[in-house]
């Protein structure tokens, strides 16, 4: 595919939602919280910046990166890249990104698909790529809440300021719109009376699950275990199955893969510096982190 000469890239504006989504669509992404659905954009354009690559007058592709925390420790997690498959290879996919991540200062993370062009794009702005992102499925009722342990429903402001107390980064617009979702609730999972873990659970059909679940820093192994297990277990899904993405070393990867869960895909945990993300710890939203 000979390069795209004149690729324009600029910020999106709502009116360019349609054409996002029909790109979006074109690569296959037609689920709910994703690059078709305007809730998910209109999140991204309120909290997180979007560009599109225009080619010929029409959008030819899409990107958006959200910033997390403030300072210097911010990252900027590239939520979506996504060039329409007419155009794959042609340099709108590196022109968006360098609008997107200008220079070679700042911490940068990305869940990369195995496209083949994603990697070697991600690599050359100054990422590697450290773990797997496993989207891990499986029937609730063959999980149960380890002794002591269970759920309990929390508005997404408390779930926000236990993640806040825990890590310093403020994601209650990101709580808010996660609990928006179909079937989204805040959610803490909880030890002896003690809250161990908060987060947000829900998603349309397949994707039914937690969303994100961000645990205390005094949670060892066996507890950061527990808690994705006590959340799990008391989900109500529709047909009996959630969806739960887990880093490749998270504990709790284990223990779902013998009670008969699944890892039907995967993407690259890809960053700047390996520890933007704790792997044992993090149960992270693909889109936002
Ligand atoms: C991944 C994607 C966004 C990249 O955009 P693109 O416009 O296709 O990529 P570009 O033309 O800008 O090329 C980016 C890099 O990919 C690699 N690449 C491009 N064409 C390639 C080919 N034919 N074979 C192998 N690698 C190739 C090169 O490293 C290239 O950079 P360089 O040519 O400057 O060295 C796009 O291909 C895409 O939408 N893929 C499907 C959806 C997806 O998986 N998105 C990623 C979500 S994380």
């Amino acid at each position: 595919m000979p390069a795209v000469a004149d690729i324009e890239v600029r910020e999106a504006v709502p009116a360019d939602l349609p054409e996002i989504a029909a790109v979006a669509l074109a690569t296959g992404q037609d689920e709910e919280w994703g690059g078709a659905d305007p809730a998910y954009m209109t999140h991204l354009l309120a909290h997180g910046r979007v560009v599109v690559g225009v080619a010929g007058g029409s959008v030819a592709g899409f990107g958006a990166t959200r910033p997390l925390g403030s300072g210097p420790d911010a990252v900027s997690m590239l939520c979506d890249l996504f060039v329409h498959p007419e155009v794959h290879g042609s340099g709108c996919g590196r022109a968006m990104l360098a609008a997107l991540w200008p220079g070679t200062r700042g911490h940068r993370m990305t869940f990369s698909s195995l496209h083949a062009h994603a990697l070697p794009l991600y690599t050359s702005f100054g990422l590697d790529a450290w773990w797997p992102l496993l989207y891990l499925r499986g029937r609730v009722d063959a999980l149960a809440a380890p002794a002591g342990w269970q759920a309990a429903a929390a508005s997404p402001a408390s779930v926000a300021a236990a993640e806040l107390s825990w890590t310093g980064v403020d994601r209650s617009a990101d709580h808010q719109a996660w609990a928006r979702r179909p079937g989204g609730a805040g959610v803490l999972a909880v030890r002896d009376g003690e809250v161990m873990a908060a987060g947000t659970v829900g998603g349309a059909g397949d994707e039914f699950g937690v969303t994100h679940l961000a645990v205390t820093p005094a949670a060892d192994d066996v507890r950061a275990a527990a808690a994705v297990l006590a959340v799990l277990a008391g989900l109500a899904p529709e047909d009996g199955v959630a969806r739960v993405c887990l880093p490749a070393p998270h504990p709790a990867v284990r223990p779902l893969l013998a009670a008969g869960w699944r890892a039907g895909e995967f993407d690259l945990f890809m960053a700047t510096e390996p520890g933007l993300l704790d792997p044992c710890r993090a149960v992270p939203s693909p889109a936002l982190a």
